[in-house]
């Protein structure tokens, strides 16, 4: 499973890359009020630093407004995956962005039906949102499972992120059901990292190393 960065912070985008986790990164424009800072400023700081996809979502409603949107993203650099919303006219939009040969991911999915509609128009990427569907008692990794199970019925490319990560269960969950990307909040990617034996461990070699002699550092 690939790691996708559910951020627009670059501090911590090249943190995880650091790390050699970083396959990609999705933003929202939500994510991108939080830095403060102009779009393009932000974005093309993400786009020098990162080398898979890095998904930037349309604000258009119509589909000729989106479809400007995305030439305009997709002009930014030869990653940009454009991110659009389930919508009748979002999907009119991924159709002719994917002929022209731009990636889209649509967001905002929350039934099998969406994800299903959603990859018959065509986009490389569709996001199922677990995290708010939990928020309102529903099943988010069943939305997953379900729609892993369609998307391999009828062999269908169109790969699924896993998106609105809130904990490290959803990440092992996506994981263990064989999404193909999860999209993870960096408080979670750090959380992945953590166990308590780990540190107990850590601890007591550390501990002992102190009773070797003569030690080279
Ligand atoms: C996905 O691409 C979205 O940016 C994101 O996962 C939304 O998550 P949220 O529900 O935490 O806002």
């Amino acid at each position: 499973m690939r790691f996708f960065l559910d951020t627009a912070d670059i501090e911590q985008i090249r943190k995880v890359n650091q790390w050699g986790l970083l396959d990609g990164v999705t933003t929202n424009p939500t994510l991108i009020s939080k830095t403060g800072r102009p779009f393009l400023e932000v974005v093309n700081e993400i786009l020098e630093e990162v080398d898979g996809p890095v998904s930037l979502e349309t604000v258009s409603l119509d589909a000729e407004g989106m479809i400007k949107e995305g030439r305009q993203l997709a002009d930014l650099g030869s990653n940009v995956v454009v991110k659009i919303p389930m919508t009748p006219e979002g999907m009119k939009a991924v159709r002719a962005l994917e002929e022209e040969g731009i990636p889209t991911n649509v967001t905002l999915v929350f039934s099998p039906m969406q994800a299903l509609i959603a990859a018959k128009a065509g986009a490389s990427f569709v996001s199922p949102f677990v995290g708010r569907l939990d928020d309102i008692s529903g099943e988010g990794m069943k939305l997953i499972r379900e729609i892993r199970e369609i998307f391999y019925n009828y062999e269908v490319d169109t790969e699924i992120i896993v998106a609105s990560v809130r904990h490290p269960m959803h990440v092992l969950e996506a994981a263990l059901i064989g999404a193909d990307i999860c999209t993870v909040p960096y408080g979670v990617i750090e959380k992945l990292f953590k166990h308590p034996l780990t540190d107990k461990g850590i601890d007591a070699f550390l501990k002992d190393w102190e009773k070797v002699p003569d030690k080279p550092f």
